[in-house]
């Protein structure tokens, strides 16, 4: 049976990790129908009894599988009817390693997930949006795809391709209601900090949450501040904003 409501739909991919949960909660907040999608199924769920819906609001998907993909936007507008907004919150951190050591096969994986699964997803749900006339779409970039942080070259690789990625495909929409921006985070307090925190262990740099680079502001960002900013880019208060990558790091970058 469709659930096709009134309200405005969101899709959420990596909606069970940090920034992805916060977003959820963001949207769900303002009333959106928020449809959760991440290859953990269980992270998900997690995020779901969090903001209070079924678990039938979501989905196991692979950003990186262009079938995995298919099959649930399929679902979801079978089931939800329309989507307003698309956020491509998944990713994956790599590993640290100096540039010349980088695993080929780590970098392919990383490029994969974080490239290629933000242009399949926007492939994916572009057509629909086109033939409504409206929908956002926010893209995830990072401050590590500015510059060239130490240790992450896949990884900032990734995030520079989809900051351009998010250029090309605004300037071929714009027109039609459909807009598409990225955000670039600095450091956030989720589990992915940790992990690339962790694994400065393995270049041997003894970093810890303290010793970091932060930036001005000395802490890194509470996931709710990133959800804030992509709410605003999908709302009509954004209504001539596309094309941007807006940049979230506490003035880290600048530093
Ligand atoms: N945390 C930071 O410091 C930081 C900084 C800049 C940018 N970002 C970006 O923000 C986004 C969210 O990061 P986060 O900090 O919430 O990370 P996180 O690790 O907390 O969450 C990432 C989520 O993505 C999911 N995921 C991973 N691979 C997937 C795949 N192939 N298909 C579907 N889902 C998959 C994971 O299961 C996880 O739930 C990422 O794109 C990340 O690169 C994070």
């Amino acid at each position: 049976m469709s659930d096709i409501s009134e309200k405005r739909v969101v899709v959420i991919t990596g909606s069970g990790g940090g920034i992805g949960c916060a977003t959820a909660y963001r949207f769900s907040k303002a009333g959106y129908e928020v449809v959760l999608l991440d290859m953990d199924l269980e992270a998900a769920e997690k995020t779901a009894s969090k903001i209070g819906v079924g678990d039938d609001h979501c989905f196991q998907t692979d950003v990186s599988s262009q079938n995995s993909i298919r099959e649930t936007i399929e679902s979801v507008l079978l089931k939800f009817g329309q989507i307003d907004a698309l956020v491509n919150a998944a990713g994956i951190p790599g590993k640290s390693a100096r540039f010349e050591n980088y695993p080929v096969e780590v970098a392919e994986k990383v490029l994969c997930v974080n490239i290629m699964g933000t242009l399949m997803m926007m492939q994916a749900v572009l057509p629909s949006m086109q033939k409504r006339g409206e929908g956002s779409i926010v893209n995830f970039g990072s401050v590590s795809g500015h510059r060239g942080y130490p240790y992450e070259s896949a990884y900032g690789a990734s995030k520079a391709a989809v900051i351009e990625l998010t250029k090309t495909a605004a300037n071929e929409n714009g027109c039609n209601g459909v807009r598409i921006n990225s955000v670039s985070p600095g450091w956030v307090d989720t589990n992915m900090m940790k992990q690339t925190i962790n694994g400065y262990k393995d270049v041997g740099c003894e970093c810890t949450y303290d010793n970091v680079r932060l930036g001005p502001m000395k802490r890194p960002a509470d996931p709710r501040e990133i959800a804030d900013v992509v709410f605003f880019l999908c709302s009509k208060e954004a209504s001539y904003i596309n094309g941007s990558d807006i940049v979230i790091d506490g003035g880290k970058i600048t530093e």
